[in-house]
């Protein structure tokens, strides 16, 4: 039975094959015989109209931002990951099951498969937004250091300074996992900055999903990578990093100043208006479990970086 479905397979692929030649062959005969003259139409007016060739680039641009505009509505947009682990000590050599656990809370969270995303409160329904973003690991390069701590002044990013530098940084997202002291988890680079120093540092205790009793809880659950790589992609801390700042998004009610823990919605910001704060955004300061969407002018503003002409541009090619 199994012989006689393949031969049939094969002999309907072999009669559509053919088909699809005779076409071909049909096709260039026609084209052959015909033709068409609007090529060299535009040859003529562009001598004619030296304005005309640089109105077509135009469109050229606008032509190639829909059509990544709507690779990104389709989340279709993937970023390489390079992990960079600057380790002197057995736990800060983070394993390879760590780094994946951390791959894998970015995906769920930039792509709404987060499993507290139906936590956000119906208030904010309406705006909490599947960023559709995913993120591969492409490799795994680890360095052994003396350096206990390293700062946020870059040393990491730098081979020169005992770090290593970022590999292929205008095309794959560079994370460093490295002891950074005085009590940070982690920092990014916004989009406009030196490529040599782009990317996200993180503390490798905050590195991953860790136990819920060890001495990372309560940013055991890889949100702190989800905050930055947040930054990473041009969005502002949700207070705006003032009293009642802005933070360049529209839909993202204003927030006092940063808030921590857990806090109990609703929690009500005393800025114009008294809002309702969105607590729940990775980008307020609060603890892992209590962090779990992204709003729709946050994904707007993350699009904008990728169209051409955009910092990111060069991370949207196929
Ligand atoms: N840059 C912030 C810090 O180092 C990160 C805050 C992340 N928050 C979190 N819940 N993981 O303090
Ligand atoms: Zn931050
Ligand atoms: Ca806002």
């Amino acid at each position: 039975m199994k012989k006689v479905c393949l031969s049939l397979a094969t002999l309907l692929m072999l009669f559509s094959c053919q088909k699809e030649e005779n076409t071909i062959e049909n096709q260039n005969t026609t084209t052959a015989k015909r033709s068409c003259a609007s090529q060299e139409v535009l040859e003529r007016q562009l001598q004619e109209n030296p304005g005309l060739a640089a109105k077509m680039a135009q469109i050229e641009d606008f032509t190639e931002n829909a059509r990544l505009a709507n690779k990104m509505v389709n989340g279709h947009i993937e970023i390489p990951v390079v992990v960079n682990v600057l380790y002197r000590t057995a736990a800060e050599n983070i394993s390879l099951t760590q780094i994946q656990s951390q791959i894998d809370v970015l995906n769920k969270d930039f792509n709404a498969l987060n499993t507290d995303f139906n936590q956000v409160p119906a208030l904010f329904s309406g705006v909490k937004a599947n960023v559709g973003i995913s993120f591969v690991l492409d490799q795994v390069i680890r360095k052994a250091t003396t350096k206990s701590s390293w700062g946020t002044r870059d040393a990491i990013k730098k081979t020169k300074q005992g770090g290593l530098d970022p590999t292929s940084p205008t095309t794959k997202l560079n994370l460093w996992v490295g002891t950074i002291g005085g009590g940070i988890l982690g920092y990014a680079q916004f989009p406009g900055g030196a490529a040599a120093t782009d990317g996200v540092v993180i503390d490798p205790k905050y590195f991953g999903v860790t136990s819920n009793s060890g001495s990372s809880y309560p940013y055991n659950l890889g949100r702190t990578a989800t905050h930055e790589v947040g930054h990473w992609l041009n969005l502002r801390h949700i207070w705006g990093d003032a009293t009642c700042g802005n933070d360049l998004v529209a839909d993202t009610p204003s927030h006092n100043a940063a808030n921590y823990g857990a806090p109990t919605y609703p929690h009500y910001s005393t800025c114009t208006g008294t809002p309702v704060e969105m607590t729940m955004n990775y980008m307020d300061y609060t603890d892992d479990r209590a962090m779990y969407m992204f709003s729709l002018g946050q994904k707007a503003r993350i699009d904008a970086i990728f169209l051409s002409g955009g910092p990111r541009f060069s991370f949207a090619q196929p």
